[in-house]
């Protein structure tokens, strides 16, 4: 049948979007699939009703957090990856950690944040540096690094353009890793290493100079305790398909989850890719196990 890649959208991870939907229409069109580009910011959402499926890779606002899911389920249209539950849960790291937190699975240390915060008794609390971030937005956008006493209150207005809550995240250094998720599998874990201060929207997307490894660093029981968190974390939601778990290590080794991402990055630079290689499985293979997904 008859399959629509949804990408692009209004969110501000629209450039990556495309450049993932890009990368996914052609390696489709490569293994013979009847696919098509459809960007729901230029065409009537009404339109997908003339699909069999939905390969979606619509990164943020509308894709990532469950509104789309709906549409399709209402539209009664297979479509990859996460339902609307799993979806809006994951799309939201504040009201995701609390599920994680329930379940006792390790937590980056966080607070939220509001008007009413006292600054300065979190940079104590937290120590410095310290993250702040929207709760509900990817690729790093709106993340910043507190470095000095009295910054965190300089920065927190700029945070307030973005929608959901505001977090202040404990700075973990030992690491950061991510492990990805196919279906009953969990790749080989990544660790990144970048040259920027920390994974941030340049290293992601328009650096060539931040290292990649596959297999990581991690001791073979490290690994395994990684997967087994990465799984638990997936199941907590009620994962579905595919999906990305991001980790932090600290200085002894223990380790943090930071987020779950339902609709990963699928760009040359991105990491579900590289995991799917380094079991041998190359980029076109791995779109079109993701789309049997939408089989079951
Ligand atoms: N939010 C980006 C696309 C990622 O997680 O890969
Ligand atoms: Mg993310």
């Amino acid at each position: 049948g008859k399959v629509a890649v949804v990408c692009g959208g209004w969110s501000a991870e629209r450039e990556v979007s495309l450049t993932s939907g890009k990368a996914v229409l052609e390696a489709l069109l490569t293994k013979g699939v009847d696919a098509h580009h459809f960007d729901p910011k230029e065409t009537d959402i009404s339109k997908l009703r003339d699909y069999d499926r939905v390969f979606n890779v619509l990164h943020g606002t509308f894709g990532e957090d469950g509104s789309l899911q709906g549409v399709l389920d209402g539209f009664n249209i297979p479509y990859t990856g996460c339902g609307v539950l799993a979806s809006a849960i994951a799309m939201d790291k504040f009201r995701n950690r609390l599920v994680w937190q329930a379940l006792d699975l390790p937590n980056v240390p966080y607070v939220v944040l509001d008007d009413n915060t006292d600054f300065t008794a979190i940079e104590q609390q937290l120590g410095l540096p310290l993250f702040v971030k929207p709760a509900a937005e990817g690729s790093s956008v709106g993340v910043f690094k507190i470095k000095e006493a009295g910054e965190l209150a300089k920065t927190y207005p700029q945070l307030k353009q973005y929608h959901g809550a505001i977090l202040a995240e404990k700075a973990i250094t030992g690491g950061e890793y991510a492990c990805s998720i196919l279906g009953d599998e969990v790749l080989p874990s990544i660790r990144i290493i970048p040259t920027t201060e920390f994974y941030d929207y340049e290293a992601k997307y328009n650096r060539d100079d931040t290292v990649y490894q596959c297999p990581s660093d991690l001791s073979e029981a490290q690994e395994q305790t990684m997967q087994q968190i990465a799984r638990k974390a997936f199941a907590a939601i009620g994962g579905k398909g595919w999906s990305r778990v991001d980790f932090l290590r600290d200085d002894e080794g223990t380790l943090y989850l930071l987020e779950l991402n339902t609709v990963p990055g699928m760009t040359s630079h991105s990491l579900v890719p590289m995991a799917a290689k380094a079991r041998g499985m190359d980029f076109a293979t791995l779109c079109v196990r993701i789309l049997e997904q939408t089989l079951s």
